[in-house]
């Protein structure tokens, strides 16, 4: 059992990641999948780019205005700007809190061709410690769940969310407030009654796996996938079904301690995950803060925008800052589509993330 005045920092630190208007940018991608960013964008995948890249973004003046949090991956909390000084203290001038990710991948799940568990419980306890002394406040661990003819099983759901719940214990018991991130993919052909159904199976397992190994739910970060048909189902749901399924499985199954929501775009547009969030907060008061905390949806256009050049840092900056203020309104639900004018979001967002 955890002591109340321990409890009572993780819960201020959870209500500041969810704070009203603001939301996490999700910078934590793996060397792997920076590389297929870059890629994108034709720059090489080296130290620097990479640390350059994280500058753009963790720089943009004035982002703490809508953003409260960001994920940093392993090399980028241990990184500097190109004026010497470290990410975390620019965060920190901010008022942003640091958080890391802290799983290290996926891997077949029972020789399984198709559903994944996450590595990274070995040794966590101690890599922690490591991460709090490096500033960190909050830490993520993404599992993920694959939909298919013959997927999920539950032996992969209860895996997955055990694992999550062992993680966010340990957290919590080094100080770090958990982001429980059970992703289930967009991929695949499935109707978005399936992906209700699946969501809601993974919610109601994560919330049972935390509450039996003793995790406070005040003290905890749920990072969510949104109920939506797959990518490849030929079907495009409005910003209300998306919205209506995703809330229903939340009041269904979610208990009201839970500190917050925020959301993945996991391959949704940027525009399209803008109007489904705004659309959550069409649906009237919500038990939880519910926000943002996407990669791709909040950095694909400024990528684009800035393509390695320094000469295009300022122009990247400003499209990465439009992008946290229409999701820091739709998180309010006051955003509308003409504010998008002068601004062409990035239509894309079907790479992969881990
Ligand atoms: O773990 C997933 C990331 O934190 C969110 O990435 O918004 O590109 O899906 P995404």
């Amino acid at each position: 059992m955890m002591d109340q005045e321990k409890i009572s920092q993780l819960s201020d630190i959870a209500k500041a990641m969810v704070a009203p208007g603001k939301g996490i940018l999700a910078a934590d991608e793996s060397m792997n999948t920076v590389g297929k960013r870059f890629a994108s964008i034709n720059l090489e995948n080296t130290e620097d780019n990479r640390r350059a890249f994280r500058e753009m973004l963790l720089t943009a003046p004035g982002e703490e205005q809508y953003i409260s949090g960001v994920i940093l991956f392993d090399e980028t909390i241990r990184q500097r700007t190109s004026g010497g000084k470290s990410f975390v203290e620019v965060l920190r001038a901010g008022g942003i809190l640091p958080g890391i990710k802290v799983d290290q991948g996926l891997v077949s799940f029972n020789g399984s061709e198709v559903e994944k568990i996450t590595k990274g419980l070995d040794g966590l306890g101690d890599r922690l410690k490591e991460y709090v002394a490096l500033g960190a406040k909050f830490a993520k661990w993404r599992a993920v769940i694959t939909i298919s003819d013959s997927t999920p099983t539950p032996e992969n759901i209860v895996q997955n969310t055990a694992d999550l719940a062992q993680y966010a214990l340990l957290c919590q018991q080094a100080g770090l407030v958990p982001m429980v991130e059970p992703e289930v993919l967009l991929d695949g052909n499935h109707s978005l009654q399936k992906s209700t159904e699946v969501l809601e199976q993974t919610l109601i397992s994560l919330i049972a796996e935390l509450k039996k190994a003793g995790v406070a739910l005040e003290g905890t970060i749920l990072k969510s996938s949104m109920a939506i048909s797959g990518k490849n189902s030929g079907v495009k749901d409005t910003p209300a079904q998306v919205a209506e399924a995703t809330i229903g499985v939340f009041k269904k199954v979610l208990p009201k301690e839970l500190a917050g929501v925020v959301f993945l775009s996991g391959g949704q547009s940027e525009l399209q995950a803008t109007e489904n969030l705004n659309a959550m907060h069409q649906l009237g008061q919500l038990p939880w803060p519910v926000t943002f905390s996407y990669a791709r949806a909040l950095q694909d256009g400024a990528t684009k925008t800035w393509k390695g050049n320094p000469d295009n840092l300022l122009a990247a900056q400003r499209v990465f800052l439009h992008r946290a203020k229409m999701n820091s309104l739709a998180s309010q639900g006051k955003y509308q589509p003409d504010m998008e004018q002068g601004f062409s979001a990035a239509a894309g967002g079907a790479a992969t993330q881990d």
